[in-house]
Formats: structure tokens, sequence, C-alpha cells
């Protein structure tokens, strides 16, 4: 059969195949990066014998994969228990948040788990390739780890067919890349760090992990919206996404799982950066907490559902004149759009202005909240600060917000009440409906539209 040749545009940066010449590519914004390249389709189909036959669903072993711990609490909750032999785990964050120190440690509390197992089924060393720091920069941070353990292979190679190579003379359980913008394949054009090299080196080291079954870490940069830089597909090609949270100059850092093919997704790791490293914080809601001793205005405690957890976190607000043209908005910690939302309807259902005013809104720790049962607690910090509301020192409050001011039931209402209560907390605004039968506990407070706040805070 003949072969048809096609002309086609392709960027050399990323992969990308126009029928026409373009300026700009779309996937990966790169400018004049087309060039020309033929293609031969053959027409019609072609057979080809399967290598392996299909297998029936009822004849496949029940596989139940063992996992290994971590020995680190934190990190094993977020992962569903530990790891995974053969899974590939993608590690985002901002530079500095402590990628390479958590996994370090990772590593070094691996190390001594895995040479506790009797059986031969684990390899007892891992390979850090790392190609963002210098041998003597990885030292001083072990050191200051206090870790030393001879196992624990370094190599700063950042060619994938070396590592590869590496990986099959050493058979290591756990290979750790540090970061995937460093590393490349001969195979294909591009520098380090462009989105073809990363689509390639991601697939390979996928491959790399299922044949081998050994587990492998990847070190992702995050753009600055805060995903992870590179095509999206990256997410897809691995099994689990971890990303750590918090601010810079805060010592509290968050661990969390956007995708995980072994366990749940919404668990939530709270480590602090000490002298030595990350440490597991065993109440993390004492850390968000500043002191409730007295009344202000602005100042609340939201009761936020991880995972199994519930975090009682500190949202603020601040509303003070504007000298701007344009009033300013600052809001960290909460949707934007979804806040500015909540200030319309404080506007338009209960007549309170920001016209003129500027506001910010806080949630204190560098935490995130991404929870429509915020609503309730980011309306009433608005008002209280807007308008000079005292508000009790231990105030809870949680609910969703409805463009007319109703407040709509949450998930979770129940344990976020019990855990609150727990914690000597009061009152707790909740959502009316929240409370199966009418409690004798006056702590609860249910409230049905955002017209009562001002009321059922005398
Ligand atoms: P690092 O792991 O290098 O971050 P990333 O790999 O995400 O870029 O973390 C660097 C920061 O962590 C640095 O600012 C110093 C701090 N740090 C500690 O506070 N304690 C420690 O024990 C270590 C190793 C680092
Ligand atoms: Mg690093």
């Amino acid at each position: 059969m003949k072969n048809k040749v096609t002309t086609l545009y392709k960027c050399k940066e990323c992969g990308y195949t126009s029928p026409g010449k373009m300026g700009k590519c779309p996937e990966c914004g790169g400018w004049g990066t087309f060039e020309q390249t033929t293609i031969g389709r053959s027409q019609g189909f072609s057979m080809s014998t399967p290598i392996s036959a299909p297998v029936p669903l009822t004849e496949i072993n029940n596989d139940t994969k063992k996992r290994y711990s971590t020995n680190l609490t934190e990190v094993d909750r977020v992962l569903g228990g530990g790891i995974v032999p053969g899974s590939v785990i993608l590690v985002g964050g901002e530079p500095g948040i402590g990628k390479s120190t958590l996994l370090l440690q990772i590593a070094d509390s691996l190390l001594k788990e895995v040479s506790k197992a009797s059986t031969n089924d684990i390899n007892k060393t891992i390979l850090y390739a790392s190609g963002e720091e210098s041998p003597s920069q990885i030292k001083l941070r072990a050191n200051r780890l206090s870790i030393s353990n001879k196992n624990l292979l370094l190599t700063f190679e950042t060619e994938i067919s070396s590592i590869q190579q590496m990986v099959k003379e050493y058979d290591p359980c756990v290979l750790i890349v540090d970061s995937i913008q460093t590393v490349y394949t001969n195979s294909i054009e591009g520098t380090a760090g462009s989105i073809s090299q990363i689509r390639e080196t991601t697939q390979i080291l996928v491959n790399l992990a299922k044949r081998n079954n050994i587990t492998v870490f990847i070190v992702g940069h995050v753009t600055k919206d805060g995903n992870i830089a590179g095509p999206k597909f990256l997410e897809h090609l691995v099994d689990v996404v971890l990303y750590i949270e918090g601010e810079k100059n805060s010592i509290i850092r968050m661990l969390r799982s956007n995708k995980n093919r072994f366990g749940e997704t919404g668990e939530l790791g709270i480590l602090s950066m000490k002298e030595k490293g990350l440490m597991p914080v065993s109440d993390p809601s004492e850390v968000f907490l500043g002191k409730l001793d007295s009344s202000r205005s602005g100042t609340l405690i939201f009761p936020s559902l991880e995972g199994i957890r519930t975090l009682f976190l500190e949202i603020q607000a601040l509303c003070t004149q504007s000298f701007t043209p344009v009033p300013r908005r600052v809001i960290s910690g909460s949707d934007f759009n979804r806040t500015i939302m909540l200030a319309a309807i404080l506007e338009k259902r209960i007549g309170v202005s920001f016209i003129g005013l500027d506001y910010f809104v806080n949630v204190t720790g560098g935490s995130r909240i991404n929870d429509p049962a915020a609503d309730l607690a980011i309306s009433i910090a608005l008002l209280s600060s807007r308008s000079d509301i005292q508000l009790p020192s231990k105030l809870v409050a949680f609910g969703e917000v409805g463009l007319s001011g109703e407040i709509r039931p949450v998930v979770g209402a129940e344990k976020r009440i019990q855990e609150a209560q727990q914690r000597k907390f009061f009152p707790i605004f909740v959502p009316s409906g929240s409370i199966s039968k009418p409690s004798k506990n006056s702590s609860i407070i249910e409230i049905s539209h955002i017209n009562e706040i001002v009321e059922k805070l005398k």
C-alpha cells in the first residue's frame, strides 16, 4: 500500500503539531518554535498480532499490594497508609517550601523501615537523583537533619538513560528524582524543563517504576498559579499527586494529596519546619488559633473538615477607609471571587455598604479554604469588622451562604459541632436544620438567614 506523505509544522519545544505554520504555539506559548516536518501515513487498516491475549476479569489475582510505612505519620496518612511499590508519586510545591527536605527524610525513614524487614522482597537501597543541588549542598542538608545512611545513594546525573542504567545496576527500592525540570533525554530535542522533555522523561520514569516495581518520587516545580509546571497530563500519568503548601515565613507546612490511586484524597498532613527538618504536628488547631481570651471584631473560628480530622482555623477580616480610587480587596486563604460575592450578598441583603472601604480577609497560618461551609464565618468576619461588632472570643461558625442570604446546610455538621464542643468553643453558629433534635445546649445557635447574625450575636 502506498504511503501518503503529509507536511506538518511541529513545535520544537512541546511537540504540538499543526497543518500550518504558527507564530506562537498554542500549547506551550513559545514564539517562533515551529519547524516543518513530514509524516508518512499508511492508508487503510493493517493487522498486527497482539503480544498478549486478553485475560478474563475473574482470573486476575486479588493482588492487594503491600505498603511500606514511611514511619512519618503525617506522610503515611496522606499516602493512605504508606508507599506502594511500583507507584509514581509527584511532589509539587514552591521553591524553598521543603520538598527536598521532606524527600530526604522520607528516604532515611524508609531505609530504616525496610532494613528491619526480614524478607528479601524489597531491596534496601534508595537512589536520589538530584539535578538541583550539588553533593555538598545535599550533604549539608543531611547533616542538618542528622541523616547519615550508606544505603542512600546520591547521583547528580540528569540524563535519563544514565539514571535508568543506575537503577538497573543498583536495583533500589525507591528512586527520587529532584526535580523533573532538570532531567532530560537525548532521544528528543528541547532543553531540560521544556514541555516535551517533561512529558517524555515522566513517561520513561513511569515505565521504569512499573517494570522494576520500584517507587518513584518525582519533584515538580509549581507555576505562579500554584499548579505543577508542565503539561497537565503529567498529573494523569502518575499515581499520586502531593502538594506541600504553606507560607514561606510561617513554619507550618501542609501536605495534601490531589490525586491518589491507592487511597483517599482530601487527607491533610500537617508538619512544622524545625531546626531538624519537618516534624509532625500533633494538635494542628493549636498552631492555627491565636490566644482566645478577649472579644474582638472581625475574627472568629471556622471548623474545617480535612479528611478524618477537623481543623480549627481563624478567619479574620479588616475593613478600613480607602484612600485609593479603586478600593482594595485583598484576600488570602479563601477563594477571591467567592469572598467578593459574600460581601455583595451582605450589601444587598442587609444593606451594609463597602463603598469607599478597603477590605482584607485572611485565614491565619497560611492555610487555604476551598469549602463553601466557610461562607458564614467569612460573612460574619466582614460584617463584624465593617460595623465594629465585637465577637465572642470563642465564636465558631459554619454554613454556606446562598445568593438571597439564606444559610444552607453543609456536610459534616455533626462532626464540626461535636469537635467544637470538645474544645469548649461557644457559641457555635450552625445552619438551621443541622441538629436533628433541638439541643438543650445553649451553645449551639441555629441560623437561617444572614439578616439574623446581628440579632443572634447579642
Ligand atoms: P528545601 O527542602 O530545600 O525546599 P525545596 O526543595 O522545596 O526548594 O527547603 C529549604 C528551606 O527549609 C530553607 O529555607 C531552610 C529550611 N530548612 C529548615 O528550616 N530546617 C531544616 O532542617 C532544613 C533542612 C531546611
Ligand atoms: Mg529542592
